[in-house]
């Protein structure tokens, strides 16, 4: 490895040479420690290029859900590199994004059976927001276009997306003026918090397209847990009300919760799930956002103005596809998960000590 000496180590080249120009995430770069650099992934641990190894408690904020460089998923992905590392959706359709489609919605409760993929939760946040907005249009409704999100809730970057993120106190606070207003209110979880959320939809319900929730924990909010009763609570409302419930499940999805969806230990269904992160079990960028058939029915039309007019370039990706493919087989055969059951993980062998990479 070609490298420099770099304070009390020798950093590679491609470091000292690179660092100069990347722009890293959430970071004041000027007094941020220097990241750490990464020479290759096993399992739980990262290896640095200097030797040393780290234990993953993130899993890289939370997709590595099967450990780093599962062979299954490897392979999988190879072997589709080999034979067409992606076609456009537009005009066209592949076997990976067409398996993947079915296999989700054979997973997801309720009615959920139109899947739209993007690369990243924001997006299938925002494109969730869309739908919803334009049901209400295409059902004749078109002042139905805010929604109602949860103090302390986190739904992405992007500009819908933050709107809906708790924008006063959040990491976005800065840009909260800027950001379309949206109903910020308490979880539903006493008499009081309902009976206000009850008003504010007997006051509002014409102008609210939907309610948009992290159903069960609010993770990069603080990992706040609320009972399955809240979304019983929220499903009860939206139906009352004539409004769309919409779980974004990005972060609780594919077991973190025990469930292979967090929803389903409220036993009820969302009208839109949004689903990333562990898709692909933490190797390629990949989202998905599905209605169910009542959503999709109300774009279903001869009218090409009733489309939903949304395609991101890498839509339906072939090989982002093939590793969501190749991690629900893994979820399915070390979980035998279904259709909503609540598996118990096989913990004393999880957890075997200094092996833990789930957060
Ligand atoms: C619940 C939830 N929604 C949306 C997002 C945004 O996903 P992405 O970072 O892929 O845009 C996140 C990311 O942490 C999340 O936890």
């Amino acid at each position: 490895m070609a490298g420099r000496a770099s304070e009390n180590s020798v950093m590679p080249d491609w470091y000292l040479d690179g660092l100069e120009h990347v722009w890293l995430p959430y970071a004041q770069m000027k007094t941020l420690p220097a990241p750490l650099p990464v020479a290759r992934t096993q399992g739980s641990r990262i290896v640095l290029t200097d030797g040393r190894e780290l234990i993953d408690g993130i899993a890289s904020w939370w997709t590595a859900c099967h450990g780093y460089n599962h062979p299954h998923i490897r392979d999988v992905v190879a072997t589709q590199l080999a034979s067409m590392p992606h076609v456009m959706l537009g005009g066209l359709a592949h076997e990976q994004a067409l398996r993947l489609a079915s296999r989700l919605t054979g997973l997801l409760p309720g009615e959920l059976n139109r899947v739209f993929f993007s690369e990243s939760g924001s997006v299938a946040v925002e494109v969730a927001m869309k739908m919803a907005i334009q049901y209400w249009i295409n059902c004749g409704a078109p002042t139905k276009s805010q929604f109602v999100a949860f103090k302390a809730g986190y739904h992405g970057d992007t500009t819908g997306a933050m709107a809906i993120s708790d924008p006063e106190a959040s990491i976005h606070a800065l840009l909260a003026g800027i950001l379309q207003k949206h109903q910020l209110v308490d979880l539903p979880e006493d008499d009081a918090t309902t009976a206000t959320l009850e008003r504010l939809f007997a006051e509002r319900s014409e102008s609210i397209a939907g309610i948009v929730i992290e159903p069960l924990v609010q993770g990069a909010g603080g990992m706040k847990f609320h009972d399955a009763s809240v979304l019983q609570r929220l499903r009860a409302l939206a139906d009352r009300h004539d409004t769309l419930l919409i779980f974004d499940e990005i972060f609780t999805g594919f077991g973190r919760t025990g469930s292979m969806f967090a929803c389903e230990q409220a036993e009820i269904a969302p009208d839109i799930i949004t689903l990333s992160k562990a898709l692909t079990g933490g190797t390629l960028p990949l989202a998905a956002t599905i209605a169910t058939r009542k959503v999709f029915n109300a774009f279903w039309s001869d009218d090409p103005k009733k489309a939903l007019m949304h395609g991101p370039t890498y839509t339906g990706n072939a090989l982002a596809c093939a590793a969501a493919n190749a991690s629900l087989d893994l979820l399915k055969k070390s979980l035998g998960c279904g259709r909503s059951p609540t598996f118990q993980l096989p913990w004393s062998e999880v957890l075997r000590p200094a092996e833990i990479c789930r957060v």
